[in-house]
């Protein structure tokens, strides 16, 4: 399965269209299209993945956050792999905090993202069941992302004059700069296992 990206008109032209709900009980169709995004984001490693980067506008997001990928991040704790339905998320408190983002939509590009640190998560899971939770952190950091996706949003208009943000590898060497010395051990750990992969 392919992943769309903004490099292409068509492809981006989907990945900036907003969403339709996903209707119960699935049919074959959706519940293929669920199993075909798990599938891919297992491949990519995780962390998150919405039904229009593989092409279809619908509001289906998938959220694996591995535990070396947590590892390497602040506030962040592993997540099994995870499919949300139309999911929405509202703001809790006031707090907002910045950290790196990269989408597999938007190539050779990663900055800076402001987020607020939790939120109120509401959707559904693939049985049709509601889900009202509050998260925080890292992982309400990869829900907001993923559920700009189904709004047709994507890094690049998150990124503001004043963000850090610009080509991969430049924004790399200062992510990793930053980072405290067992981070930073634990992101060459990651590198070197991404080349491998
Ligand atoms: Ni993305």
């Amino acid at each position: 399965m392919k992943i769309f990206t903004t490099a292409s008109k068509e492809e981006a032209a989907i990945l900036s269209a907003p969403c339709a709900k996903v209707e119960f009980p699935l049919s074959q169709e959706r519940k293929d299209l669920i199993e075909a995004i798990k599938k891919k984001l297992f491949e990519l490693g995780g962390v998150g993945l919405a039904a229009p980067q593989v092409g279809v506008n619908v509001k289906i997001i998938a959220i694996y956050i591995p535990k070396d990928a947590a590892s390497i991040r602040d506030h962040a704790r592993a997540v099994p792999m995870t499919v949300f339905l139309n999911p929405s998320c509202e703001t809790i408190g006031q707090e907002t905090f910045e950290d790196w983002e990269g989408c597999y939509s938007v190539p050779d590009t990663m900055g800076k993202v402001s987020r607020t640190f939790r939120i109120r998560l509401r959707a559904q899971d693939e049985l049709g069941n509601k889900v009202d939770k509050e998260v925080e952190g890292f992982f309400a950091r990869v829900l907001q992302h993923e559920i700009d996706h189904v709004h047709g949003k994507l890094i690049t208009t998150r990124f503001h004059k004043h963000s850090l943000f610009g080509p991969m590898a430049e924004m790399m060497e200062k992510r990793i700069a930053e980072l405290s010395p067992e981070k930073r051990a634990a992101i060459e750990k990651l590198k070197t296992k991404q080349k491998k992969d």
